[in-house]
């Protein structure tokens, strides 16, 4: 990618900030001892490490013995799935989630399926909500998991997390997972403290930090078998040791996203209601799939009868890098899951497109955005005439 690219695809990946990027190779080359060993140098890196899962439980507001170090969104997802579902299948084998999850939820929750375990798909609405009451008549003594997740990843549809959580424990004693990874560092994920998720997947490379870095934060103490076994690193639960340098820029990565939260979200908020706007200007050519509800750092629409890798290729000649609905599916030729989940008319169902603002994205880049974005819907008319 050139300096002069305007990347708007800061849901599939953020490039690293150069802060975040300096903690990381300071760690290296300061701190590389192995944070299990007990000399001087271990004990300094391992204070690092507890360090950084501090920071990162301060922002969930839980303690640092519950934040566990992973390799990334999909290891945590695949973590707090298979490693309920093992610990807790004497209590039963009944399973919640959502039509709309990423597949590291939906092929983690289709293999136990298959292994006899029963789960349930709660539908959404237009906006890509959830029914609480669909949940409510869903949740049964016997459901030992619920996992709903905060952000869509495609659309930016936010659930009710703080809801969801209130019934899923009034009615059974299932463990609450929420897969936060487009939310965390983007929104609050500040949830009531008696009574929210139990279970909080995050991703590095979503906010600035590494690819190859994430946390499973626990929210209480829960009884969930080991991901990875081994040397019993993360207290058991996750062996293999520690990337400290991924850690520590996780967390660094982290503060600054929160402390920088209120002001990137008033931007994002402005680049989103112009967006709006401005799409509402081709009629209905356009369907707008993200709703006004919404994250405001994704936006996603589709046109007409148009394939989304025609518009993808126009705008990366003009050096503006988008996605289609979502990195995973970009690459398939069927409708994802997700869209076919909101029930849009067949028309629209080619051609989604998916922007997503980070914290490099700047006025000019939504500007220069929308003037390339008409002159390409001008000549896609005139090549329809
Ligand atoms: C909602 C959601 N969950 C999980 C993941 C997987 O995270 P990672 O890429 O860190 O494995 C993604 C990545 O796109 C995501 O958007």
């Amino acid at each position: 990618m050139n300096s002069n690219t305007i990347y708007l695809d800061n849901s599939a990946t953020t490039k690293p900030l150069p802060e975040v990027m300096q903690t990381f190779l300071q760690v290296n080359e300061l701190y590389y001892a192995n944070p299990a060993s007990i000399h001087e140098a271990g004990v300094e890196a391992n204070a690092l490490l507890m360090r950084a899962r501090e920071q990162i439980a301060n922002i969930v507001r839980t303690e640092a013995k519950d934040v566990i170090f992973t390799a990334g969104g999909t290891e945590s997802n695949n973590f707090a799935i298979f490693g309920t579902a093992q610990a807790n299948v004497h209590k039963g084998k009944h399973i919640i989630t959502t039509k709309i999850e990423h597949p590291s939820v939906l092929e983690a929750v289709k293999i136990l399926a298959q292994q006899g375990f029963e789960v349930d798909y709660l539908s959404v609405n237009e906006a890509g909500v959830i029914s609480l009451d669909e949940l409510r008549s869903k949740v049964r003594k016997d459901t030992i998991l619920v996992s709903i997740m905060h952000v869509n990843n495609e659309m930016g549809a936010i659930q009710p997390i703080q809801d969801a959580a209130k019934i899923i424990h009034e009615q059974s004693r299932a463990i609450f997972h929420v897969d936060a990874v487009q939310s965390f560092g983007k929104i609050p994920v500040q949830f009531n403290d008696q009574n929210g998720p139990d279970l909080i997947t995050i991703s590095g490379h979503k906010i600035h930090a590494l690819k190859g870095s994430g946390a499973l934060i626990f929210r209480k103490k829960l009884t969930i078998a080991p991901y990875i076994v081994g040397g019993g690193q993360e207290f058991g639960l996750r062996s293999g040791t520690v990337a400290v340098p991924q850690a520590v820029a996780l967390a660094k990565a982290s503060r600054i996203a929160v402390e920088a939260m209120a002001e990137k979200t008033l931007q994002y908020e402005k680049w989103y209601k112009d967006l709006h706007l401005f799409l509402r200007n081709f009629g209905s050519n356009i369907h707008l799939l993200s709703s006004e509800a919404g994250a405001a750092h994704i936006i996603s629409f589709s046109v007409k009868e148009l394939k989304g890798e025609i518009l993808i290729n126009a705008l990366q000649k003009h050096g503006i890098i988008v996605s289609t609905s979502s990195a995973c599916s970009s690459k398939q030729t069927t409708t994802s899951h997700v869209v076919e989940a909101l029930n849009i008319a067949p028309s629209f169902k080619k051609g989604v497109l998916r922007l997503s603002f980070g914290a490099q994205t700047i006025d000019a880049h939504i500007e220069q955005f929308k003037t390339i974005f008409s002159d390409i819907m001008c000549d896609l008319k005139g090549e329809n005439k």
